[in-house]
């Protein structure tokens, strides 16, 4: 949510490194864009309204500089306007801040520095203000230090003041990391970002900032004492961030699922086993995640029980404080965040540490903010995902859980063979042709306004799945919902053509959907099925291979891409649909 990119070093292109960074972070808002710089000793601020993969960048054009700041907005406060971009800068254009979080107090500060000074309708301008204040009387870290006590909120923050030869970092909540290269420094929301110039990373911690110059140094915000941090070095390829032969990072990263299945479940056996005993000993095992990692972990609700024979409850993350009643000392949290920066998620785990209980993580990126405070943790492996469509990240999720399940259950191995055959069927089922046919479907369906997903035990959290798929992308009003339900109301959705799709499996409940994707059809419904065989009901058939337990992977599959085509068939672009961001680090 925001993209935050800075520079400072032996390059003097230090305002296109930032206009190349902040297009990769693109995809964590795209309202609003903005950079700043010392030039001739005055602060030199550009920011338009739009895209920056679309943005003028002329006023940028000849400006040699060896540092420079700059970001990427998803509105919160105040609406997406050119003053409300970000650089803000405080009133003697003296101090520029670029703002990833909420910074919950702006109205108390707005006072606190006088209203007369502010001109945009943003939370973050009152951080230039306050520095601005306290820079008056106090060296540039001292008034950033003190600025940063009044404030009150989630925050990464980067710094430039005019005449001081290095920039400020400084971070609570949100992610700040810097990419360390020879004589030159990269501050990015994200690692991909600067991949291309260093694969060495210094992680900037809750609670600390960075002095970022010819050299870099560490503090704590709450005593300002120095601090000691290791470099760590980063396992990515530059490349693998790119979007390649690709037109859309979504469709690279659907296609990436022919191996990204297999990385996922290809971790340490002692490790599985020693979280599969601590899951076995918790007294009160919950799980929580957000969005597309929710639907994940209420599939894991289907799998502990049909697998594990083990009781666990799923909350999403925004809902989960409310259960700190039930949390105890053996009670064990199991989050799952691709982007392990997800602010619900973080308060989630926070409820749960403050009555004792432990936390396990399944992210994908490591080193993120989730991954390094929890206790356990465990790393997908699926690869830089970008689009903020979340695809492969959630197969390799669904596998790693159902590994996990067979684990608790004493069947490591053959569960891995499960997930291996299912890895090979979803490798099969990315060819050019089964792609043109799901096009074929989208195609069929792609001018309804509305459209239902029905799915029942493990593919009834992916019916809702689905749904969040098709919503974002492209725009359908589309809804999921457990089959058996249909009739205690949502069946009088359905017209005459209304699009339903049916995700079945070949299991124990496969005739109880089929009755229910009658009733739809008997009510006039255009039936997609999606299941291993093919029948009389279906209008549309996709054929998708029979993996038993492990159907969710196999089935996300065409869902996936019939949203990616309904996006591009509708003319909207599928890696940056309106409204959202990739991260959301705000509550
Ligand atoms: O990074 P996270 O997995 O914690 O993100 C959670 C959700 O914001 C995310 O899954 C979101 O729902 C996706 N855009 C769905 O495709």
């Amino acid at each position: 949510m925001c993209g935050i990119f800075g520079y400072i070093g032996k390059r003097d292109t230090a305002l296109e490194l930032v206009i190349e960074g902040l297009k990769k972070l693109e995809y964590r808002g795209y309202d609003s864009w903005g950079v700043a710089a010392e030039l001739n000793g005055s602060l030199f601020i550009e920011k338009q309204v739009g895209k920056i993969s679309e943005a003028d960048l002329s006023p940028i054009k000849g400006k040699n500089v060896h540092m420079a700041m700059g970001h990427t907005r998803w509105a919160t406060h105040g609406g997406v306007t050119q003053i409300n971009a970000h650089p803000h800068f405080s009133w003697d254009k003296k101090i520029a801040v670029v703002h990833n979080g909420i910074i919950e107090n702006y109205e108390e500060v707005r006072e606190f520095v006088g209203k007369e000074k502010f001109v945009s309708q943003t939370d973050t301008e009152v951080i230039a203000h306050l520095i601005g204040h306290f820079r008056q009387t106090m060296p540039f870290k001292e008034a950033v230090l003190a600025a940063i006590h009044k404030l009150k909120g989630r925050y990464a923050i980067v710094v430039m003041n005019v005449g001081e030869p290095h920039l400020i970092a400084a971070r609570r909540g949100s992610p700040l990391i810097l990419g360390i290269g020879k004589g030159e420094t990269f501050l990015a929301s994200d690692i991909p970002a600067f991949l291309e110039y260093t694969q060495d990373v210094m992680y900037l911690d809750d609670n600390e900032l960075a002095t970022v110059g010819e050299s870099v140094a560490f503090f704590s915000i709450e005593t300002g004492a120095p601090l000691e941090k290791r470099v760590v070095n980063i396992d990515w390829k530059a490349e693998s961030a790119e979007k390649g032969e690709y037109d859309h990072f979504m469709l690279k990263e659907i296609m990436e699922q022919k191996d990204s299945i297999l990385r996922a479940i290809n971790q340490n056996d002692e490790e599985i086993l020693e979280i599969a005993e601590a899951i076995k000993k918790s007294r009160g095992c919950f799980f929580s995640g957000c969005g597309t990692a929710g639907k994940v972990c209420m599939a894991a609700e289907y799998f502990f029980s049909i697998i594990a024979n083990r009781h666990v409850n799923f909350a999403p993350a925004s809902e989960f404080p409310i259960y700190h009643h039930f949390l105890r000392p053996e009670s064990l949290l199991i989050v799952v965040s691709q982007s392990g920066e997800t602010a619900d998620v973080l308060e989630a785990m926070e409820a749960a540490k403050k009555k004792g209980a432990k936390v396990l993580s399944i992210v994908n990126v490591a080193g993120s903010t989730i991954a390094r405070t929890s206790d356990y943790s465990l790393q997908i492996k699926a690869g830089p995902e970008k689009a903020v469509a979340s695809t492969k990240a959630a197969t390799s999720q669904l596998a790693l859980l159902l590994l996990i399940a067979y684990a608790i259950r004493g069947d490591l191995q053959e569960g891995r063979r499960v997930l291996a055959e299912a890895a090979s069927a979803v490798n099969d089922m990315l060819n050019p042709r089964f792609l043109t046919y799901v096009k074929g479907v989208a195609e069929n369906i792609k001018n309804h306004e509305n459209a239902y997903i029905i799915g029942k035990a493990e593919n009834y959290p992916m019916a809702l799945e689905a749904a969040i798929k098709i919503q974002e992308v492209s725009y359908i009003h589309a809804e999921g919902f457990a089959a058996g339900e249909l009739k205690h109301g949502p069946i009088a959705l359905i017209s005459k053509g209304t699009p339903c799709i049916s995700l079945i499996a070949n299991d124990e409940v496969k005739q109880d959907i089929i009755s229910n994707t009658i009733e739809l059809k008997a009510r006039g419904a255009h039936i997609i099925g999606i299941s291993p065989e093919n029948h009389e009901v279906f209008d549309q058939w996709i054929r998708v291979p029979d993996v038993g337990v492990a159907s969710p992977l196999v089935n996300l599959i065409p869902i996936q891409l019939m949203a990616y085509y309904l996006g591009v068939l509708r003319g909207h672009n599928p890696d940056m649909p309106r409204n959202l961001a990739k991260s959301v680090t705000v509550k």
